[in-house]
């Protein structure tokens, strides 16, 4: 019988000097397998906007979709710990639109939900949530929802006094209830900073090694997406050859008359064929 993994499995992870392998999925074959192989954590990330649906950003993605998403996610998934990530102006708006969406994110099968950044308005958002029974993973570093805000893709907190604040936000988060937090491209020893400095697991995506736990884009990291490749991702596979190399091979049995064979057929009884 497999043993489900709850945010107290991730936290116990922080305090026995684990580290917490995540990585995103967006549909039930592949999270049924990044499960198999053993993830702690599956993200149904809103880079499912960039990656599955080919948008330029994270903006362009809604409630709707990720509900689609989160659930096939959910139902591929036996043992690892499901977040479902709030897209854009799912939580902004107002504390009980923010939790109405989460709630639906679990209800769609998520064990939790991520959240970006940290301002009063989310510190009280998540303590809400936490107090309804809905896990939140916060992040903190470059937010893409933020894009527009931050003025493009950047690394974050990279002087003292940005380290510090993010140590605060880091911080304000746990005592209000987060659960672990991301911290996307920042420096390694801010990384390091503030993961020595908070209780609750840090999850590094562009953050260094000192992270507890790591995440990636799982279209990333097996060669899928290929439209560009931030440094921090390493690739273990390259899926986009193995679909083009496959293709081509289809393609040619097609047209060469090779496919199907006569393993591949159904036969029925002896049929008239003449009209
Ligand atoms: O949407 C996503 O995939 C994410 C991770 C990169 C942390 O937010």
């Amino acid at each position: 019988m497999l043993k489900k993994t709850t945010i107290k499995t991730i936290q116990k992870m922080k305090a026995n000097g684990e580290k917490i392998a995540v990585l995103t999925a967006y549909d039930y074959s592949t999270a049924k397998y990044i499960d198999e192989a053993g993830a702690d954590v599956v993200l149904v990330g809103d880079s499912l906007a960039n990656v599955a649906l080919g948008y330029n950003s994270t903006q362009s993605v809604g409630m709707a979709e990720m509900l689609i998403f989160t659930g096939a996610v959910a139902r591929g998934v036996n043992r690892a710990l499901v977040v479902g990530d709030m897209p854009f102006m799912s939580y902004n708006i107002s504390i009980e639109d923010g939790i109405k969406n989460a709630g639906d994110m679990l209800k769609a099968g998520a064990n939790a939900v991520k959240i970006e950044g940290c301002n009063d308005y989310i510190l009280s958002l998540v303590k809400r949530l936490t107090e309804s029974g809905i896990p939140v993973l916060a992040h903190l570093g470059f937010t893409p929802q933020s894009i527009n805000t931050l003025g493009g893709y950047s690394v974050q907190g990279k002087d003292t006094e940005a380290a510090k604040t993010m140590l605060e936000q880091a911080e304000k988060l746990e005592q209000a209830g987060a659960f672990a937090l991301v911290l996307e491209m920042v420096p390694e020893e801010v990384g390091k900073y503030i993961t020595e400095n908070i209780r609750i697991p840090t999850i590094g995506i562009g953050a260094g090694k000192y992270c507890t736990g790591q995440v990636m884009v799982s279209d990333d990291m097996l060669g899928k997406f290929s439209d560009y490749q931030p440094k921090f991702v390493r690739r273990y596979a390259d899926i986009k050859n193995i679909i083009l190399d496959s293709v081509k091979q289809y393609c040619l049995d097609v047209k060469n008359g090779d496919y199907p064979k006569e393993n591949e057929v159904f036969h029925s009884e002896q049929i008239t064929t003449q009209r």
